[in-house]
Order: C-alpha cells, then sequence, then structure tokens
C-alpha cells in the first residue's frame, strides 16, 4: 500500500489545511491504495501565484541551463523508474512492463525536448518583401513563452502524457501548474520527487491534486493561467473550451480509430496490428483500433484469425504481465459492459469474451455489428472490438468520417494509390497506412479533429503551442 502523498508547491512539500485527502482506489487491489490532498480553490490559487511569481525569472534562465535541468529530471526519473513503474501498477493497472516502457519513453521525451529547443532559432525579415516596404526595417521574430501554464494529463500515461506537457512548457520559459487525474495522482507525485531533486528553481512546477468538481474550473478559468493543454474525456474538454475562454487551450480527447480492412490486405499484417491496437492495456488508450470495418470478401478470413489471436491474448492481474488488465474503475467496466449487451440484443454475433470479474473484461470481438448499435459509435475505452463487415472503400469511408471523432485512422492494402486516396477522404489528424493508429514516435505531429480535439501536440508543435511570436522591429537609417 503507498502512503499519504503530499502537494508541491513553490518547492515545498505541504499538506492541505482543510484536512481533506481523495482516496486513491487500484483498479485490481482491493481497498485504498493511497491518498492524496484535496486542495481548496485558495490553496490552489496560492500555486498559481507560485507559478506567476516564478515565471518571469525562469523566462531569463539560459537555454542552456533549463536543457541541463531538464536532462537531469530525465535522469532522476530514470533513476526511479521501477519505483514509478510499481507505483503505476498499482494505481493505474498497468502491467510492469509496460509502466517501465512508459517510464523510457517519458525519459527520451523530455531530452528530445530540450534538444529540439536548442536547436530552435527565430527569423529575422526585411520589409522590401511587401510592396512599398523599405529593406531598412527589420523584423526580428522570437518565441516567447505564454507564461503560467495549467497542465491537466490523464490517467492511462499517468507519466508520459504529464510530462509531454511539462516538459515543453518548461523548456520555452512557461512555468506550470500541473493537475494530474485523480487516478494517476500518485504517480504524478512521484514524477514530482523527481523533479524536485533535479534542483529546478521553487514554484516552476507545482502540482496540485484534490476535486475535479472543486478546482478544476477554478483553474481553467483563473486570470493567471495563460494555456491549458489537457488530455482526457471529450466531454469534459468541450466544458473545459468553454470556460477557458479566450485563453489557448490545447485538447486531446476521445477517437473512434476505424481499423479499414481492403481486400487486398495482408491479412496477417492487419490482423498482428488491429490486435495490439484493439488490446493493449484494455483498450485504454485514446488512439486504440476501435472498430474494424473489413470488406465483405475478406471478412471471414480477417474475423477467424481475429478471433484466434483474441483467444490467445494474456487476460487477468497486471502484476503478471497481462495485456488485458482491469478497467481503471467499475464504472468503466459497466460502461463496456452496456455496449457488449446492446451489441448482442440487436443482433451482433459474439466472437470471444463476454465474461467479467470484477472490473476485468475479457477480451470481447463482435462481428456483425451493424449502424444501430452503439457500440458502433461510442468510445468504449475497454478491451470490444466492433467487426462492420463493408462493400466497398467508399462505405467504409462514409461509416469512418459519421463517428463524432477524428484521431486517427489505419488502412490495410497493398494498394498505396488507393491507400492515398482513402487517406485523402478521411477527416482524421493522421491516417496509419499498414500500421495501427499510434501516438508514436513522439516527435510527429499529434492531433485529433472533430470531437477528437483542437490544437497540435509531438514535441515541435507542443513547443510552439505554448510560446508565441514575439516581432521586434529595428528600423535602420
Ligand atoms: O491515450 C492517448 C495517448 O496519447 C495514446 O498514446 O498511442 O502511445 O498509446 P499511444
Amino acid at each position: 500500500t503507498l502512503t499519504a502523498q503530499r502537494y508541491y508547491v513553490n518547492g515545498e512539500w505541504k499538506e492541505s489545511t482543510t484536512g481533506n485527502v481523495v482516496e486513491i482506489m487500484s483498479p485490481y487491489k482491493e481497498g485504498v491504495v493511497g491518498t492524496v490532498q484535496a486542495l481548496s480553490q485558495e490553496e490552489a490559487a496560492a500555486a498559481i501565484q507560485s507559478a506567476k511569481q516564478a515565471q518571469k525569472a525562469w523566462a531569463k534562465v539560459s537555454l542552456q541551463e533549463k536543457a541541463d535541468l531538464l536532462y537531469k529530471w530525465a535522469d532522476e526519473l530514470l533513476a526511479m523508474q521501477d519505483e514509478l513503474a510499481q507505483t503505476m501498477m498499482f494505481e493505474v493497472g498497468k502491467s510492469l512492463k509496460d509502466a517501465k516502457s512508459e517510464v523510457q519513453r517519458t525519459y527520451d521525451y523530455i531530452r528530445y525536448t530540450a534538444q529540439e529547443a536548442l536547436h530552435t532559432n527565430g527569423e529575422s525579415m526585411r520589409g522590401d518583401r511587401f510592396p512599398g516596404g523599405s529593406s531598412s526595417k527589420v523584423g526580428i521574430v522570437d518565441r516567447v513563452p505564454l507564461g503560467v501554464v495549467l497542465a491537466i494529463a490523464p490517467f492511462n500515461y499517468p507519466v508520459n502524457l504529464s510530462a509531454s506537457k511539462l516538459a515543453p512548457a518548461l523548456i520555452s520559459g512557461n512555468t506550470v501548474i500541473f493537475k494530474p487525474a485523480t487516478q494517476g495522482a500518485l504517480s504524478g507525485i512521484k514524477m514530482m520527487e523527481a523533479f524536485d531533486r533535479a534542483g529546478f528553481p521553487a514554484g516552476v512546477v507545482n502540482i496540485v491534486t484534490g476535486r475535479g468538481s472543486v478546482i478544476g474550473d477554478f483553474l481553467v478559468e483563473h486570470k493567471d493561467i495563460s494555456m491549458v493543454s489537457f488530455t482526457g474525456g471529450t466531454k469534459t474538454g468541450e466544458n473545459l473550451a468553454k470556460v477557458a475562454g479566450m485563453k489557448p487551450v490545447v485538447l486531446e480527447l476521445g477517437g473512434k480509430d476505424p481499423g479499414i480492412v481492403r481486400e487486398d490486405a495482408d491479412i496477417d499484417k492487419a490482423v498482428k496490428n488491429i490486435i495490439s491496437g484493439a488490446y493493449s492495456y484494455s483498450g485504454q488508450r485514446c488512439t486504440a483500433i476501435k472498430r474494424v470495418l473489413v470488406h465483405d470478401n475478406v471478412a471471414n478470413e480477417l474475423v477467424a484469425k481475429l478471433q484466434a489471436e483474441v483467444e490467445k491474448l494474456a487476460v487477468g492481474s497486471p502484476e503478471d504481465g497481462n495485456t488485458v488488465v482491469p478497467l481503471i474503475d467499475s464504472k468503466s467496466a459497466d460502461g463496456v459492459q452496456a455496449l457488449i449487451d446492446d451489441a448482442l440484443e440487436k443482433g451482433a454475433t459474439l466472437l470471444a469474451g463476454n465474461k467479467r470479474e470484477g472490473n476485468l473484461i475479457h477480451p470481447t470481438l463482435l462481428d456483425h455489428v451493424t449502424e444501430d448499435m452503439d457500440v458502433a459509435w461510442v468510445e468504449p475505452f475497454g478491451p470490444v472490438l466492433p467487426v462492420i463487415r463493408v462493400g466497398s472503400d467508399e462505405e467504409a469511408i462514409e461509416i469512418a468520417n459519421k463517428s463524432e471523432y477524428g484521431l486517427q485512422a489505419s488502412i490495410f492494402t497493398r494498394d498505396v494509390d488507393k491507400a492515398f486516396y482513402i487517406a485523402n477522404e478521411l477527416e482524421t489528424g493522421a491516417v496509419q497506412i499498414n500500421g495501427r493508429t499510434e501516438r508514436g514516435p513522439d516527435h510527429f505531429p499529434f492531433l485529433g479533429v472533430k470531437g477528437s480535439g483542437m490544437g497540435t501536440q509531438g514535441i515541435a508543435n507542443s513547443i510552439l503551442s505554448m510560446t508565441r511570436e514575439k516581432l521586434t522591429v529595428l528600423n535602420l537609417d
């Protein structure tokens, strides 16, 4: 069992004067695995003031020095890889192996972010490029920080998706208010221990924990928050965008990524990618493959091979390194079960799964899913994969685009021209040809359209989103 955790503000570990804590439950262990402080709005406001006060001096620290501190933070994180992975396993039910690779990915992410900034320069321009302009007018264009960035992270990558907001914010001279997900807060606090040891100036990152209902909107609408970077559910993101008013926001939200399988596809390759895309970490990834749109002529073959692979998936506790593990909480498992029940009631064919033990939903494969079933449209964030059979590329494109989401899509085909044709038609942030939908490698742009988000992440783009242009014009004689 993990202990009671404090919060970290202005370089100090503190307890809330409210005396209130939030109890963190594990997806798979009995009872409470730890507690975090439930901050009041006054305490959240004080954290914002620390970040605001620290920001001007932090922005002036040389880029080399900022990069050195980020490198130290990355080293400290890697040094506690086992401890961090253990915390993640208890708190969000990620297998130790996956949790360890998340720490490694975070180490690489932070280092690359520092390097990206070190290799970025501003530009200068002369006025005579525009009609009537003079070459003696020289514009110097630099990028400057926005101020205090509010980073709100989700449960499913409590370390990586936190650092992928903190690192670009920090390297570009912003200070940060870091609000981890409730389940994810213990891991977030552990990250702050590494941060504290790295020796950053006080107030540069402040972690606030507590009830979203108490401090969520309060943080977002606070006048001293300059920008919000959020990863989480679409409903919360939509509310956040309204509350944020004129503040810039970057939102990474839900998805219903289709795996489109053409009749000329390499079926074995498609099966391998769809299985890992749909079921890794029980499908609790925004980029998971969440529906298959397969051509009628190869549907029987694909489905038989998918079924055989689903039956081989390792299912159970994250402590035994399983792929399909208990979902984050019982509400989530209830939602997934309701989708399965609805589909079966409406005539879908069950090929595997539909078995539940507590929060563990066994990997479920549904064939002959039709558009009247909720599972055709709703994001499950769980291990259920609907197969929809289609008669043409056009039908696949139409069903793919009917979704309220537009994160990514996969196309499996041997015909590169067709792949490009379909990719052009799809309303998504990214299209993967002959590969599973996924965010990485982390320097690629990462974005969703429609209900899947707003703004672009990926290392260089995250830095851009947390800075703005600053123009200084030199008028020479
Ligand atoms: O859950 C959303 C993450 O950004 C997905 O990342 O594709 O590396 O699993 P991933």
